[in-house]
């Protein structure tokens, strides 16, 4: 299917307007929570009536725009009609940070033609920052373009990661990989919000990011901001599949390697993943 850099830009615009009304929501209950607001989907798996509302203020947005099209959210059963378009949405990234009152958190909005990520937002509600790609055309940060770290050291980059607190099975995996790392680079960052982890990493903040099992709202904007600043996205075998295994190891291209290098040393198994 052919689209249009304007189409595109079309989509991105119902993208941020829904965002920005969810994140006004966001800002109103942050630090103004009651208990009866939470509620334990799974364990250690959080929701709150604030991510519900994001949910349902972003989809009613694009449903008003395009009604024919499909949507992945995290909140809802998949809506998931044939359709050649299926937004991916993640209404609140970093519920435990939202819960708990740390002020990192973002929404996440994606879109996909025939499988193929054309359109990313990443919002960050409390410092009014959106980060923006589309397919062929460049990431933004408030409309700047941004690039992915220029470092060509690992040592001295700041890597982002997320600990696998839902899957304590690969605790130990992940604690080998965490302990070689760690030798290896300036810092680690576990900032609690995958998307806002890969927006950084696409601004060149972070020199790359990396984390096991997340879900495909999690990483489907930040993985476009990724490679439209310059870097590149994979899962642990170096491949696509990253939407599908939800392992995703990203950054600049050099950075990247590098890390995927460490990651795979450390995992026997990773060319399962
Ligand atoms: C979580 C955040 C976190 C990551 C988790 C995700 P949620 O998303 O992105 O950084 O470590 O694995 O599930 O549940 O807050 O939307
Ligand atoms: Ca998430
Ligand atoms: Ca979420």
């Amino acid at each position: 299917m052919k689209t249009t850099q304007q189409t595109l830009k079309t989509y991105l615009e119902v993208a941020n307007n829904a965002a920005r009304e969810a994140g006004t929501i966001q800002k109103k209950h942050f630090r103004k929570l009651n208990p009866s607001m939470i509620n334990e989907k799974a364990a250690n798996d959080f929701v709150t009536d604030v991510d519900k509302k994001s949910e349902e203020i972003i989809k009613d947005h694009i449903a008003k725009h395009f009604s024919d099209h499909a949507i992945l959210a995290e909140e809802s059963s998949a809506n998931t009609h044939a359709s050649p378009f299926l937004w991916i949405i993640d209404p609140l990234d970093g519920t435990a940070n939202y819960i708990h009152g740390v002020p990192a958190f973002a929404i996440s909005i994606a879109l996909e033609i025939e499988g193929e990520l054309c359109v990313g937002l990443v919002y960050d509600p409390l410092r009014d920052d959106v980060f923006t790609a589309i397919k062929g055309h460049g990431a933004r940060k408030n409309g700047n373009p941004i690039h992915v770290s220029r470092s060509q050291n690992i040592k001295t980059s700041l890597i982002a990661t997320g600990f696998p607190f839902r899957k304590k099975h690969i605790v130990d995996t992940y604690v080998k990989i965490f302990r070689e790392l760690f030798n290896h680079v300036s810092d680690l960052r576990r900032g609690g919000s995958a998307s806002l982890d890969l927006a950084y990493t696409a601004e060149g903040i972070f020199g790359a990011f990396f984390e096991y099992a997340l879900s495909p709202w999690d990483i489907a904007a930040g993985a476009l901001l990724i490679q439209e600043a310059g870097g590149i996205t994979t899962d642990f075998s170096d491949k696509n599949n990253y939407l599908k295994t939800g392992n995703i190891v990203a950054g600049s291209k050099t950075i990247h390697t590098e890390l995927l290098k460490i990651i795979q040393s450390n995992d026997p198994d990773y060319f399962r993943k």
